[in-house]
């Protein structure tokens, strides 16, 4: 087996969603394993801190950083067309951007909310993916990888419109995976379900003591976890807090019994105020 250096050296690794979170640990491990990287994120400002960092720290490395909002089709096809350029070829882009839903049950939550939910998490990964293939499959060796969710496996309270988009991504690149097994087997597809990450991705109030109580494995950990499931092709890669205990539970569990933990773990986050509060065309109290 190489060393992680040995194996991503010189390979081109696009990171959505990398000024923050998981996408910027990601954006530093492959920059420490030698690769050229091209980040992108909406956020231009925090990404141009990300990039700032990376050749402070990497002065000889090759950097392409560029803003992109990943629910832009049209923008995918001119940012990876700039990569190209820069980087000389693309061998394994990330899917990593995303954010949070509302938080909230269904019947409190706003449908724009979801909208938007759905055209970053899903349609950006369904349009990064797209954009991505005839790249990848000019190379000899490449990968591209999807970040769902433990939320891609589970679906506690309050948590509908993230989980609609973190199980498309799964359903999606499940069906991917098995396409390009039988016509591009040298493109590894890997579907990553993160559990609980210490990142800025939960920003709304009622979201901050599921953060405290739930997001505590470092950046780092799963990026490097990640880039070492790469290179040993394992296909899904799941990892951080509590998130292989809850991808067994949902492998054996019934939905019944699956529906009451998932509303246990969730008692004391301070969204009971929810099920006590009438919302138009849904009267909670009896
Ligand atoms: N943190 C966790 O516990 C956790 C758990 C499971 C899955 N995930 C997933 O991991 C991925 C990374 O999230 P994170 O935790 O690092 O969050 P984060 O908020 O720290 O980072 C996400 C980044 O994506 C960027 N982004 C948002 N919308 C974008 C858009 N339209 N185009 C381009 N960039 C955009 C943000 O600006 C931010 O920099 C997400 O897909 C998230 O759903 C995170």
């Amino acid at each position: 087996m190489p060393t992680l250096h040995d194996f991503f050296a010189n390979k081109t690794i696009v990171v959505t969603g990398a000024a923050s979170g998981i996408g910027a640990a990601l954006a530093s491990v492959f920059a420490e394993l030698g690769s050229k990287v091209a980040i992108c994120d909406i956020d231009e400002s925090a990404l141009a801190g990300v990039a700032k960092v990376l050749r402070t720290s990497h002065p000889d490395m090759t950097l392409f950083a560029s803003g992109l909002d990943v629910s832009s089709q049209a923008d995918w096809q001119t940012y990876l067309a700039n990569v190209a350029t820069h980087c000389g070829h693309i061998d394994v882009v990330i899917n990593n951007a995303g954010i949070e839903g509302s938080s909230q049950p269904v019947w409190a939550s706003d449908d724009d909310v979801l909208k938007r939910v759905m055209d970053v998490n899903f349609y950006g990964m369904v349009y990064g993916s797209k954009a991505a293939l005839p790249y990848l499959t000019q190379r000899s060796w490449a990968a591209l990888i999807n970040v769902s969710s433990i939320f891609g496996f589970v679906a506690p309270p309050n948590t509908a419109d993230y989980c609609a988009s973190k199980f498309a991504i799964r359903g999606y690149t499940e069906s991917l995976r098995a396409e390009l097994e039988l016509v591009h087997p040298q493109i590894q597809v890997h579907l990553v379900h993160p559990g609980g990450i210490n990142t800025n991705i939960t920003r709304l109030a009622q979201s901050q003591k599921f953060k405290e109580r739930f997001l505590t494995t470092e950046p780092k950990a799963i990026a490097l976890h990640i880039a070492t499931s790469i290179m040993r092709n394992k296909a899904r890669i799941v990892f951080g807090n509590q998130a292989i205990k809850t991808y067994i539970a949902s492998r054996i569990l019934s939905l019944k019994w699956l529906s009451k933990l998932t509303g246990k773990e969730i008692a004391g986050l301070g969204m009971e105020e929810d099920y006590r509060t009438d919302h138009e065309g849904f009267n909670v109290k009896k």
